[in-house]
């Protein structure tokens, strides 16, 4: 019996048995990785990477970072779970830090983002509930919106293929184009609950709201009282070198879904919320038995240090570097037809045959990055990420471009 170490098994044996015995629903890319260090991963045949994906945002200090390990194995030998029957001395501090971070004064803790999108959800429904508008349920997302795949979360994803199989979904949820304010007003009315939108559309191509939907989203929830929820899970806590890009645009969410950063790699989602839908819930309303367990809440202090001690001003300056060397790129390369993003979280936009083969060509010359919406070569390097490595990243994009239309 394998005591779970990670270099026991050759990378034939580790797909083979996968194969074998795992639901497979991933597509995965045919590279076992073992280990990370900083912004790089290597792979069981001694290949190194440099990871401009970091599992998906979720690697937000890069790999193996020496302050979160030491810390994970401190907590590992002193208490990792109680349940949420007792109190422990660190959910509290990581409430108060994210509180001073989003202003929104109260948290959840949960173990992933679709769970944090989940408690919005229910939290919004509740509030209306709880305040006697009962029939107060009708939610409003955005086209290209993705928020998670459980079924309350998937009602509030646009991409069809992902919600069809799985239908019927929770009723009353419409979707709105996120470049059409008017469309928004008309579809705002007094029994919406909540409107809810991903500040950065992530999955759906690394789009950003624009500054005049974001007008619209809060003239929208001031005339009607409908809740904000701010899906920040992928474009929060840093990514855009600000805590929050909602803030950024100048929304004002009553609810926010956090995972993905947070967690620095742990599994860890928050629902922040304001005091007024707080008020809204009362105990036993919802829960979860790991939720803000210790483990995952001193992963959670360690990155908030992390970002709080320059964190995000590097991210904001490697942010800067990165869209100034695409922008060169795609001045170089006609094929890329946009670069869209903030920070570090950056697409580029290319017919999808090229975007398919980028992300080839960049995964044979040792660059993680991943391809979504089809079109859309995303970037979603870890947080601390170098000048050195920003520029070795750009320069293995180039060659990549070079290759497609030069092939
Ligand atoms: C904006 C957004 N919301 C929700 C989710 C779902 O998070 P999780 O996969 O942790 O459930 C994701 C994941 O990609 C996301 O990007």
């Amino acid at each position: 019996m394998s005591t779970g170490t990670t270099d026991a098994t050759g990378a034939q044996d580790v797909r083979a048995l996968e194969s074998e015995h795992l639901l497979q629903v991933y597509k995965r890319v045919p590279v076992v990785l073992t280990r990370g260090e900083g912004s790089y991963v290597h792979d069981a045949d001694g290949r190194r990477y440099l990871d401009f994906l970091s599992g998906l945002g979720v690697a937000s200090l890069g790999h193996a970072h020496p302050g979160l390990a030491a810390a994970l194995a401190d907590q590992a030998r002193t208490l990792v779970h109680t349940s949420n029957l007792y109190f422990h001395p660190l959910q509290g501090q990581v409430g108060a830090r994210l509180a001073a971070l989003s202003g929104l004064p109260r948290a959840f803790f949960c173990n992933s983002g679709t769970e944090a999108v989940e408690g919005c959800l229910k939290f919004a429904r509740r509030y209306w509930h709880t305040r006697g508008e009962t029939g107060r349920t009708r939610i409003v997302a955005l086209e290209r919106s993705f928020h998670g795949r459980t079924f309350g979360s998937l009602s509030a994803t646009w991409e069809p293929g992902y919600r069809r199989p799985f239908e019927p979904l929770l009723p009353g949820v419409d979707f709105v184009s996120p470049t059409d304010p008017g469309a928004l007003e008309g579809a705002v009315g007094p029994d919406v609950a909540a409107i809810i939108l991903e500040p950065i559309q992530g999955e759906g191509g690394v789009w950003p709201l624009t500054p005049a939907f974001a007008e619209a989203v809060n003239a929208a929830c001031e005339r009607t009282g409908a809740l904000l929820v701010a899906d920040e899970i992928q474009c929060g806590l840093g990514r855009t070198g600000r805590p929050f890009h909602s803030a950024t645009l100048g929304l004002r969410p009553d609810l926010m879904a956090l995972g993905k950063a947070l967690g620095a790699g742990m599994p860890v989602g928050a629902i922040l919320m304001s005091q007024a839908v707080a008020d809204a819930i009362s105990p036993g309303d919802h829960g979860t038995t790991y939720g803000g367990n210790l483990l995952a809440c001193r992963a959670a202090l360690v990155f908030l240090d992390a970002l709080e001690q320059g964190g995000l001003e590097r991210a904001r300056t490697a942010g800067a570097r990165l869209a100034d060397g695409l922008e060169a790129l795609a001045k170089r390369y006609p094929m890329v037809s946009d670069v869209r993003g903030a920070g570090l979280m950056r697409g580029l936009e290319m017919p999808e045959a090229a975007a398919t083969r980028a992300v080839e060509l960049a995964l044979a010359r040792q660059l993680l990055v991943n391809r979504t919406a089809g079109r859309v070569v995303r970037l979603l390097p870890p947080l601390n990420v170098s000048d050195a490595e920003i520029d070795e990243g750009l320069q293995i994009l180039d060659r990549v471009l070079e290759q497609i239309v030069t092939r």
